[in-house]
């Protein structure tokens, strides 16, 4: 069997020394040491050698098997060594060329948009928060004040789930989850898609984002809510905005405001995106109805609030002066690679 081995070094050695490529060598690799190869079918014969003479049958086994393996080793690396020689030979081979560029991709304007203002807040100090698009109608509406035969429900146009759940028709009702969760004085935004069953057109969709914000502390009033504004506004816009308060009326802030901001577009003086108003409707906001404290659970004898639900999408569109809110949710790529 010693023989048999020795003989079969001998053989592999040559045919690994002559083999002329990687790929013959791979074969020889297998025709030895695989698992029908010659050297392990030697190995099969092991049962039949005496006890006595296993340890040293074993030995010698090993050696020739390890033998092998590295003269494979050897002959794989000189082989590669001459394929690279060979290339770099090649007048034709110019290591220098750039190799493939990968197609980079781009941020989605309402990403980048979503971002910069999660970062205006966090600097004033606000937490993150991130709250379910599967909503309860208590959360979405009840909570809100707005009671299942309250007009407002006509405002906002509902997908309805099944077993009564519905998608969010607004940020909203993370102002219950968030008064339900944290201890007051605290202070937090929550941006995120929103639903609606919307017949679509050029300033209509069924998805689209919004970012509420919520402050609850003692003694929170009107003046204090302006002044949050405009300093969120001037952080976002990067300058001072011109705004203007109109009262608005929603269920859960009481008084409720729409606050216009001077069109970005035209400056004031009257274009298409404003409708020539020289205003747009960015942001409506209110301190937080009593009820609403209550059903978060909180003593509105003892703390109060204000509370904004900002249209990212419509804010997206005035910074880029995009003119049809479909392109946002659209998919098509070469409306994102424009925001590189
Ligand atoms: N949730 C309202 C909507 O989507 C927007 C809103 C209005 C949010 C007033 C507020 C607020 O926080 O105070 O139409």
């Amino acid at each position: 069997m010693i023989d048999r081995l020795e003989a079969l070094r001998a053989e592999a050695d040559a045919a690994i020394a002559g083999a002329p490529d990687e790929a013959a060598l791979r074969e020889l690799e297998v025709g030895y040491l695989g698992k029908k190869g010659a050297i392990t079918e030697v190995l099969k014969g092991m049962k039949d050698v005496a006890p006595a003479d296993r340890p040293r049958v074993g030995q010698v086994v090993n050696e020739v098997r390890g033998a092998v393996e590295s003269a494979i080793a050897r002959r794989r690396e000189s082989l590669e060594a001459a394929r690279i020689a060979a290339l770099c030979e090649d007048p034709t081979f110019d290591a220098t060329l750039p190799g493939p560029v990968p197609r980079v991709g781009a941020l989605h304007p309402v990403t980048q948009v979503t971002w910069h203002v999660e970062e205006v807040f966090r600097a004033m100090g606000f937490m993150l928060l991130d709250y379910p698009e599967v909503e309860t109608d208590w959360y979405n509406f009840q909570a809100l004040n707005i009671p299942a035969d309250h007009p407002a429900r006509d405002m906002q146009d509902t997908f309805w789930l099944e077993g009564g759940h519905l998608l969010r028709t607004h940020t909203s009702p993370g102002q219950i989850r968030s008064m339900q969760s944290f201890a007051p004085p605290f202070r937090a935004i929550f941006p995120g898609r929103v639903f609606r069953y919307e017949r679509i057109d050029a300033s209509h969709e069924h998805t689209f984002h919004q970012v509420e914000g919520l402050m609850i502390d003692r003694d929170i009033s009107v003046a204090n809510l302006i002044h949050s504004m405009k300093t969120l506004l001037g952080a976002i816009f990067e300058r001072e905005v011109t705004v203007r308060l109109r009262p608005g009326y929603f269920p859960f802030v009481e008084p409720g405001f729409e606050l216009d901001i001077q069109c970005q577009v035209c400056g004031g003086s009257g274009c298409s995106v404003c409708k020539h108003s020289g205003w747009v409707e960015l942001l409506p906001c209110g301190l937080v109805h009593p009820n609403v404290l209550r059903f978060g659970g909180l003593d509105p004898d003892e703390w109060s609030g204000w509370a904004f639900g900002l249209g990212l999408s419509r804010l997206v569109m005035m910074k880029y002066q995009i003119e049809d809110i479909r392109h946002l949710a659209g998919g098509d790529l070469r409306f994102v690679a424009q925001f590189r």
